[in-house]
């Protein structure tokens, strides 16, 4: 069992792909002897953020919560995966600091045009009809991270190039066996 915990932040659209990529490592690493656990976002706005909105308040505060928890998790020895969109630049900052374990910021990267062409849960069409309001890329901003640790590009890489590059980048830094 690899007993280096550490944090691995992706921040990207919705629907760029931060899930996906989340399950997709998850066996590999077990495979790997490190242990995994996933701070998906829709699952913490339903158990540890309930009754938070989308004001750039609410967001932070959501963020952080995701940031101490993650925090807990890799100085226990885990690798704690967070998938919340997390569109402002200087939480993300913030959480960094804050964490004591190592910090590995993914930006999953994908063009707004192909997103909304997936639109895997149906919420840009919502979000262009007015329905959705606060939308992340359509009525709220994105911030692109400048110095994250890995950038995937979800639009031209399969699943499997994304995770591998991500795969590779830890075990450049010792962070998981191989
Ligand atoms: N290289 C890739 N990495 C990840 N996902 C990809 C890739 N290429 C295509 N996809 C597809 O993109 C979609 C990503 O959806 P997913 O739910 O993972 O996004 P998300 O970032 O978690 O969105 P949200 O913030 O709304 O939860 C999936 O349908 C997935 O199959
Ligand atoms: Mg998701």
């Amino acid at each position: 069992m690899s007993d280096k915990g550490f944090t691995l932040w992706f921040t990207g659209l919705s629907g760029s792909g931060k899930s996906t990529l989340a399950e997709y490592l998850t066996p590999k690493l077990h495979e790997l002897g490190t242990k995994v656990e996933i701070l998906d976002g829709d699952v913490v706005r339903e158990g540890l953020s309930k009754g938070l909105g989308f004001s750039k308040e609410d967001r932070d505060t959501n963020i952080r919560r995701i940031g101490f928890v993650a925090d807990l998790l890799a100085r226990n020895g885990v690798c704690a995966i967070t998938a919340a969109i997390s569109p402002y630049r200087e939480i993300r900052r913030e959480v960094r600091t804050k964490t004591s374990a190592a910090f590995v910021e993914v930006f999953v990267y994908c063009p707004l045009e192909v997103v909304e062409e997936r639109d895997t849960k149906g919420l840009y069409k919502k979000a262009r009809a007015g329905i959705i309001k606060n939308f992340t890329g359509i009525s709220d901003p994105y911030e692109d991270p400048e110095n994250a640790e890995v950038t995937v590009n979800t639009a031209d890489e399969s699943i499997e190039e994304s995770a591998g590059r991500i795969l590779s980048y830890l075990r450049e830094q010792g962070l998981i066996a191989g």
